[in-house]
């Protein structure tokens, strides 16, 4: 997806994809990663989302990376944080009590900008993404964990072609063959939850599968 598309969506507020209540999968599954009190977690491509807040209430560091300024503005202040930018390597980053947030391209992130990262938090970052971008995405976040670190990864499924994404469909098998060569992966839970999107059904598309995997770096 060209960067513009997403910028424009921030800035006419298309942000549907925004849960206004923490993701039930984090909170399920987290704490079976066994991930480490005082962690650092990557949160790629995260948005505004308040699931970064959970995860910094469970004693976590958390490294947030965001294209849009306008989607870290409204973060900051719906949530009254107190941020204050300055400038490095392509990043406008910000720190308050355990959050850092950085703005810019995911893609150019440099592992020593970040520092060790034991975990990763991907809730519509894969699936924002088309197919000739997730090969590239997932290099990067390999690239930036450390060996060991876990991952949080909720995917989502539905027959080909029934509609344009984001977000797209990126299948289990997908989702081993990104995967599999560098993290071990496994299926934590999968369900249709079409029923759950009316919008979705009222289209016509046959199934809606979420997929929530576990990930260990090796
Ligand atoms: C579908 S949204 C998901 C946001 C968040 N993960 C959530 O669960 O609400 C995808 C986000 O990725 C951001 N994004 C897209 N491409 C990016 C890139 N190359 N670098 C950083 N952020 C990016 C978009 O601005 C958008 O906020």
């Amino acid at each position: 997806m060209e960067k513009r598309f997403w910028l424009d969506c921030w800035a006419e507020q298309r942000i549907g994809f925004h849960l206004p209540e923490i993701n039930p999968h984090l909170q399920r599954h987290w704490d079976g990663l066994a991930v480490p009190a005082g962690g650092r977690v990557l949160v790629p491509l995260c948005g505004k989302s308040l699931d970064m807040l959970w995860l910094r209430e469970k004693g976590y560091e958390v490294l947030g990376v965001e294209l849009s300024d306008i989607a870290l503005q409204d973060f900051s202040r719906e949530n009254e944080l107190s941020l204050e930018w300055s400038r490095e390597g392509g990043f406008a980053s910000a720190c308050c009590d355990g959050l850092t947030l950085l703005k810019g391209d995911f893609f150019h992130l440099q592992a020593r900008q970040v520092g060790e990262l034991t975990a990763v938090y991907d809730r519509a970052a894969l699936v924002a993404l088309p197919a000739s971008m997730r090969p590239s995405y997932v290099e990067q976040v390999t690239r930036l964990l450390a060996p060991g670190a876990a991952g949080l990864l909720v995917s989502i499924d539905y027959p080909e072609g029934a509609m344009a994404g984001p977000p797209f469909s990126v299948p289990a098998a997908e989702v081993m063959a990104l995967y599999e060569d560098a993290f071990e992966v496994n299926l934590l839970e999968t369900g249709d939850v079409l029923k759950a999107n009316p919008r979705l059904a009222e289209k016509g598309i046959k199934y809606l599968r979420k997929q929530v995997w576990g990930l260990r770096r090796r």
